[in-house]
């Protein structure tokens, strides 16, 4: 169970408890130590249970409540205790975190809130060299031009870390035009971002996955909306809150991100532990290249997160080595794919991965080289963080 957050509620009334419970009991990977109905009863609970957050909700009796807090904040310190109450009283808040409370929320509480509260609070044990969550890795691929490669690299990558039993991959298209995810997966989504995003307030965990579509090779899929007129419906907001929910969920999330570097797509860059930059080895490709760089260079935080690509190599169309490249661009190569147009082209009509079209082929090889390249680096940050390994996905970043 060392993977589970593990989480212990007081609240006198039944009907808040429940909806409460059964909000907690939907997100994956968090573990219910106990209820209990009566606060006198809970810093006992907490003592014998030691859960990582105590859930203390105030309304039946606020001072009650209150001193119960102080008690768990005394008695139990490694017990990190959050506050519900429906009054948003700037008083009551105050006295709840002066008590020890470590988060305030208020009801009716929305699943985001509740995420971001229990992300904050991990992040502040982590930062106190406790147990450290697992952060869901984030990859968001854009390309330098139209037609570089980057859905057939989004999609095989999402697969080939999806063959993974430990990893819970989820792709998202966000070509929210023309995306053609779905096509290289072979798949008829019965739902698309458009409904995720306009219901991510209400939506759980399991209703969440339902509304993705999976992969024989364990990838979901949220593909772009059907309708062109529906794209307009999703903002940039209701993508941070797409993304948020994800992360919670999922150990890693590929993003396919659109050619048009749109407000949602920098909402994925912003979102993003890693950014793979796909090019190609002309002229074009690495103009562009060269642009995005200096506009990602005035972004905080985007540009260091950059990973040059280059696919195709061995296209004999621009002339531009590969040296030349690194030295136009400024930053070294991370990764190459080789040219291989013939297994690319049938990967993508048969709608299969490639490790299951062309398992041996040196295209395939090298996409799972990629995979591990860029998980490798996240295991070296594990080791090198402190602490035991990490607890909990939803633990961001
Ligand atoms: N390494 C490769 N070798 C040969 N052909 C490739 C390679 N990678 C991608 N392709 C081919 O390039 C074409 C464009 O690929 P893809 O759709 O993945 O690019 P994209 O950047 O997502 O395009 P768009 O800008 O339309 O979103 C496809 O026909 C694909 O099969
Ligand atoms: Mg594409």
């Amino acid at each position: 169970m060392s993977n589970v957050l593990r989480l212990a509620i007081v609240d006198p009334h039944d009907s808040s408890r429940d909806s409460l419970k059964s909000m907690l009991l939907r997100l994956e990977l968090v573990w219910l130590e106990a209820e209990c109905s009566r606060y006198e009863f809970f810093a006992d609970v907490v003592a014998q249970t030691n859960p990582d957050i105590g859930i203390v909700a105030i309304d039946r009796d606020p001072a009650k409540g209150l001193d119960l807090v102080s008690r768990l904040a005394q008695q139990s310190p490694e017990c990190a205790v959050l506050v519900v109450s429906s009054s948003n009283d700037g008083n009551l808040i105050l006295q709840a975190l002066r008590a020890g409370a470590k988060e305030f929320l208020t009801q009716p509480i929305r699943i985001d809130d509740l995420l971001g509260a229990l992300g904050r609070i991990g992040q502040r044990r982590s930062g106190q060299g406790e147990k450290k969550g697992r952060g869901s890795q984030v990859i968001a691929i854009g390309g330098a031009i139209g037609g570089v490669g980057s859905t057939s690299i989004a999609v095989n990558l999402g697969c080939a870390l999806a063959r993974e039993e430990r990893n819970s991959v989820v792709l998202v298209d966000l070509d929210l035009t023309l995306g053609d995810a779905d096509v290289f997966l072979d798949t008829i989504p019965d739902y698309t971002l458009v409904d995720v995003a306009q219901n991510v307030t209400r939506l759980d965990f399991t209703l969440l996955k339902r509304s993705l579509t999976r992969h024989s090779s364990g990838l979901y899929l949220l593909p772009r909306p059907v309708q062109l007129e529906d794209v307009a419906l999703i903002t940039a907001e209701d993508m941070q809150r797409v993304i948020g929910l994800m992360k919670a969920t999922f150990s890693h999330l590929v993003l396919d991100l659109s050619k048009s570097y749109s407000a949602v797509d920098l909402v994925a860059l912003e979102a993003a532990s890693q950014i793979l930059l796909v090019t190609q080895l002309d002229l074009p490709c690495l103009r562009n290249v060269v642009r995005l760089m200096m506009s990602f260079g005035q972004m905080e935080g985007i540009a260091d997160k950059v990973k040059i690509l280059v696919n195709r190599v061995g296209l004999d169309t621009g002339h531009i080595t590969l040296k030349k490249a690194q030295e136009t661009i400024g930053r070294d190569i991370f990764w190459q794919l080789p040219n291989d147009y013939r297994t690319m082209i049938e990967v993508r009509n048969n709608g299969v991965p490639l490790f299951e079209q062309a398992p041996k082929a040196p295209i395939t090889q090298s996409i799972l080289g990629l995979a591990a390249a860029l998980c490798g680096e996240e295991s070296q940050e594990d080791e090198t963080a402190a602490g035991p390994p990490k607890l909990f996905n939803l633990w961001s970043k």
